[in-house]
């Protein structure tokens, strides 16, 4: 038993670690559509399952603006409305992986 409940054990803390491991991400309320932060530019950190994200809002192709952040619940998804649409991206494979 002795290994086999020593692997076991070091999988159980690698994957609390990798649970537990804090991301940084880029924040900012708004961004405009030259990809500059206007307003509320800094950085979060992740807590527990909260993961960077991105929305970009788009009118036809055109980029409008987009925010980053931290966040729960995180859906990679996009919705339409009229001519409008919005991406959700999220990630948590590295830090500042939502850069716009
Ligand atoms: C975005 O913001 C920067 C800095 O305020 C400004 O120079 C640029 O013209 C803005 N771009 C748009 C498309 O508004």
């Amino acid at each position: 038993m002795g290994t086999r409940f020593l692997l076991l054990l070091l999988l159980g803390l690698s994957l609390l670690l990798g649970l537990l491991q804090a991301l940084e991400c880029f924040q900012c309320h708004r961004v405009n559509a030259s990809g500059v932060c206007e307003s509320g530019e800094s950085f979060c950190q992740t807590q527990g399952s909260q993961q960077c994200f991105l929305r970009k809002v788009y009118e036809g192709d055109r980029f409008l603006y987009g925010y980053q952040g931290c966040g729960d619940l995180c859906l990679p998804m996009s919705f339409f409305r009229q001519n409008a649409r919005v991406d959700f991206v999220c990630c948590s494979d590295s830090s500042f992986c939502n850069k716009l």
